[in-house]
């Protein structure tokens, strides 16, 4: 197993970090909706527009449509999936309604896309750590937790020939996308009997799912391990809640700090804990994967560092925490707590100060953790193994 912290993302070293970057200009062809297919490499992309806008020509920027109505017109799209709940102006997933905190309206929607790109500047541009390349392109990709399902959308795109699934309590995801992309409703803490024997991926991945599972360990990283080939990878990247602070400069009433500590013993007690991104290594190592890397990256909550890159992260985070700080906090506080939607503004009114103040320097921790499934003659070797589980046909 290797750690390491904010691993600079052009200059990765170490056990799990030798695979080339990505290579996001050069995707070739790609199969659009209708049956056309079009030349990437020739696509007039939007930032080359933007480019434009020195040169004295006009640059349109076009209008975001939303909120719309999202086009759910697949067949298992029932409206026990699709009749969401709502409260205190939230809506909320109806399959399996109440397992999940948190909501899935177009403000979440629009958070989640928002923070996919707070994490791709994170993470200097990848969206992932498994060792696969345009040589070595992964066959099969499972996204557990998809969400709005856009780190589905982008391996489609970036991996043509590759089949992508993409799972959620929600059906969230749109209609519009590559056609090796594909979106189901389902619980990922149920049995994966759905799932063929012949089926398995070469590739798992779940990101920011903090707070969705009861045991990380059974609900994800053991299935995921039944599920892969062998010398397939499994990747989690997640949160870890906890507001952390190295130099003494948050207090220990800090009401961001208090309230996150709230939320994550809410959440403990009714089996849907907050705090599970620093529990993923170990769930890999005890279910058998092999070569397990961790990467703990450091995200500055606001603007306070003095480089350049943390304050224009950390100013990114505060703006995602902003938008997202009503969203974590209305399910557990006023399910589990009882508290009333007023009572909960009046406390976030101290929190988002606490967001916004520069002078503590606090930060999260994001983790990425990797494994690979090992090939049959290796796992004797291996001291945590457990029975590789075949699926049984559906
Ligand atoms: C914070 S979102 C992250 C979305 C996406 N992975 C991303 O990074 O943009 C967590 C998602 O996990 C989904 N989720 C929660 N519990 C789940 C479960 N038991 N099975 C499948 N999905 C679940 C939620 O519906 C939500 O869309």
């Amino acid at each position: 197993m290797a750690s390491s912290s904010n691993p600079p993302p052009d200059d990765l070293s170490g056990e799990g970090a030798s695979q080339p970057a990505p290579h996001f200009g050069e995707r070739g062809r790609v199969q659009v909706p209708g049956g056309d297919s079009v030349d990437l490499m020739g696509y007039q992309f939007s930032f080359q527009q933007n480019l434009e806008a020195g040169t004295g020509k006009s640059v349109f920027i076009e209008a975001d449509s939303l909120p719309v109505q999202r086009d759910l017109d697949w067949e298992s799209v029932t409206s026990s999936v699709t009749n969401y709940r709502t409260e205190n102006g939230r809506t909320y997933h109806a399959y399996k309604d109440g397992s999940y905190f948190y909501p899935n309206d177009i403000d979440e929607q629009d958070r989640q896309q928002f923070e996919h790109v707070v994490l791709q500047h994170l993470m200097g541009g990848r969206l992932y750590f498994a060792p696969f390349s345009q040589e070595r392109p992964p066959k099969r990709i499972l996204d557990i937790g998809t969400g709005t399902g856009i780190w589905a959308v982008e391996m489609g795109f970036e991996y043509p020939t590759a089949k992508v699934l993409g799972t959620d309590l929600s059906a969230i995801q749109p209609t519009d996308v590559p056609l090796n992309v594909e979106f189901y409703v389902e619980d990922t803490r149920d049995p994966w009997h759905w799932y063929r024997q012949e089926d398995r991926f070469d590739y798992i991945h779940t990101r920011m799912t903090l707070g969705c599972w009861e045991d990380v360990k059974t609900d994800v990283v053991q299935k995921s391990f039944d599920q892969l080939e062998p010398g397939g990878w499994f990747e989690a990247q997640d949160l870890l809640s906890t507001i952390l602070c190295d130099d003494g400069t948050m207090a220990d009433d800090n009401p961001l700090k208090l309230h996150f500590e709230d939320i994550a013993d809410a959440t403990a007690s009714e089996g849907r804990p907050l705090r599970s991104g620093d529990r993923w290594r170990r769930a890999c190592e005890e279910v058998g994967f092999v070569d397990v890397t961790e990467y703990v990256f450091k995200i500055p909550i606001n603007g306070w560092p003095r480089e350049l890159r943390w304050k224009e992260l950390g100013k990114m985070w505060e703006a995602n925490f902003l938008h997202g700080i009503q969203a974590v906090t209305y399910g557990p506080l006023g399910r589990i707590r009882n508290l009333s939607r007023n009572q909960m503004e009046m406390l976030l009114l101290d929190v988002r100060k606490s967001i916004s103040d520069t002078s503590v320097h606090a930060y999260q921790k994001f983790f990425i953790v990797l494994g690979r499934k090992p090939f049959p003659d290796e796992e004797r070797h291996n001291p945590h193994h457990t029975e590789d589980t075949p699926m049984a046909d559906s």
